[in-house]
């Protein structure tokens, strides 16, 4: 489905920036409505509705305030990105505590307005989503603290109230941090014995001997340092669940130990000789892949099958960026009172970042910035500075391996990039721009013409 063009209103009283915004924009295939000053912005925004307003700051008459005043009084939706110069960036930051929705510097990049336009368009689309869904169907892109709107989260999320009605044990696979132990406590909640214990164990951070009397209880003098009775973690999770974490780390006798008391619901406590009957719902998780394990013989392939009897896998987040906005935004929440908001290129620098430790590393840095930062407002700066290394910054040029390029097509589009980028640093003056591209002047105007730059 094609969406419909967006339209952009350009506020900016110099010639050559407001020429070089609007061929931009109409190249990238916006509609786009140039204004010389602040008073026939505001004209516009009485005639018509735009999706993007960008606007100088400093214009003589009305100013970018008043246009961003206007455009709240008018129409809210409109996001209103400004433009700041040398000095003004003080103003930018105001008018976004104002409701701004981002700002660029002038001189700017021609791809940086390009990716501004284009981050402003679908966090747009997302906020609309987002606040839409707020109102109505809350529980959608939320099942018990677990957010997500990607086509894998909400499989999941569909599946795990059908899932949690069962007494089948399940296993979790992901990395570290995508939400198993969350999943896990979702499986419990929505489960006919959500009145009984959950009851939580990392099978990694016990040696053999005391991950055998945590699980399973002992009897006072079974082994030294046993000086009284002990229940096991079994016995507490009676008619609940039973998380075992890391199972993959669970050493070969305790394996065995567990299968039984899977097969026959009976367990023995350590050191003990009566057999004690449960019922526990076991869910089971590994960021390590289980029947490799099998394969490799570092993990019983009987036990694997009954624990992977309803398996689930929760997808690292790079593979499902579109979950990251609606993430940043529920963190944002969980870690503030106040009503923080995020700029548009701060948002694109963490949806775009590779995330190793997948959400947990997500919320760990905002966490950490709502700390360290006492703003309402997050920008790009704001963000730890690795984060803008890490990130795959579109380069804005397509790869060999998607399917073939056409190269003399990139490299005009490369070249024009340049003239309208050194254009736009000279403030228009050609004789500047050559010498920015170490071009003649003569050779620089035969590359205008031929691009047809004005
Ligand atoms: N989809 C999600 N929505 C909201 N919060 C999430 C989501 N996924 C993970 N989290 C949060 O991220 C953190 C890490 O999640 P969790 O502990 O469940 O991960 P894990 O897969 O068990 O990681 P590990 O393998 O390292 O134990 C938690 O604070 C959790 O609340
Ligand atoms: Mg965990």
């Amino acid at each position: 489905m094609r969406k419909s063009k967006a339209k952009i209103l350009v506020v900016e009283d110099e010639k050559s920036m407001r020429e070089i915004l609007t061929m931009l924009l109409e190249e990238e295939g916006y509609g786009v409505v140039a204004a010389a000053d602040g008073k026939e912005g505001v004209g516009w925004l009485q005639k018509d509705i735009f999706d993007i307003i960008i606007t100088d700051i400093k214009m003589p008459g009305a100013d970018g305030f008043e246009i961003l005043a206007k455009s709240q009084e008018l129409s809210p939706e409109t996001a209103v990105i400004m433009i700041t110069a040398f000095g003004t960036l003080e103003a930018a930051l105001e008018a976004m505590k104002l409701g701004a929705y981002d700002y660029i510097h002038k001189p700017f990049k021609i791809d940086e307005i390009r990716l501004i336009v284009r981050n402003t368009l679908d966090t747009k689309r997302l906020r609309t989503e987002v606040s839409l869904l707020r109102e109505t169907v809350k529980s959608t892109y939320e099942v018990e603290n677990i957010i997500g709107k990607s086509p894998k989260m909400q499989e999941l999320m569909r599946l795990i109230p059908k899932v949690a009605r069962t007494v089948s044990n399940v296993l979790i696979t992901g990395e570290s941090g995508t939400g198993k132990e969350l999943v896990a406590v979702a499986l419990h909640n929505l489960s006919p014995g959500s009145d009984k214990n959950f009851v939580a164990i990392n099978c990694a951070s016990f040696p053999e001997g005391l991950l055998e009397s945590e699980i399973f209880g002992h009897m006072k003098g079974a082994f030294t340092g046993a000086v009284q009775n002990k229940l096991g973690l079994f016995e507490v999770a009676d008619e609940g669940t039973l998380f075992l974490d890391e199972i993959a780390e669970m050493p070969a006798s305790l394996q065995s130990k567990l299968l039984r008391a899977i097969e026959t619901s009976t367990f023995r406590r350590v050191g003990g000789t009566a057999d004690i009957k449960v019922n526990v719902r076991i869910i089971a998780a590994t960021n390590k892949d289980l029947k490799k394990e099998c394969d490799s013989g570092r993990f019983r392939e009987d036990l694997f099958f009954r624990l992977d009897v309803i398996p689930l896998h929760m997808p690292p987040l790079r593979e499902r960026k579109e979950d990251i906005p609606l993430l940043v935004e529920h963190f944002l929440r969980k870690y503030s009172e106040k009503s923080i908001q995020i700029s548009g290129s701060a948002m694109s620098l963490l949806v775009n970042c590779p995330w190793k430790g997948n959400v947990r590393e997500l919320e760990n840095i905002i966490e950490r910035v709502l700390i360290f930062t006492d703003t309402e407002l997050i920008t790009a700066t704001d963000l730890p500075s690795e984060l803008a290394l890490t990130s795959e910054k579109p380069a804005g040029l397509p790869a060999v391996e998607q399917g073939g390029i056409d190269v003399e097509d990139v490299l005009r589009k490369l070249e024009r990039n340049y003239l309208l980028e050194a254009l736009t640093l000279a403030g228009g003056k050609k004789t500047e721009a050559a010498k920015l591209l170490n071009l003649s002047f003569r050779s620089l105007r035969h590359k205008l013409s031929k691009h047809g730059i004005k």
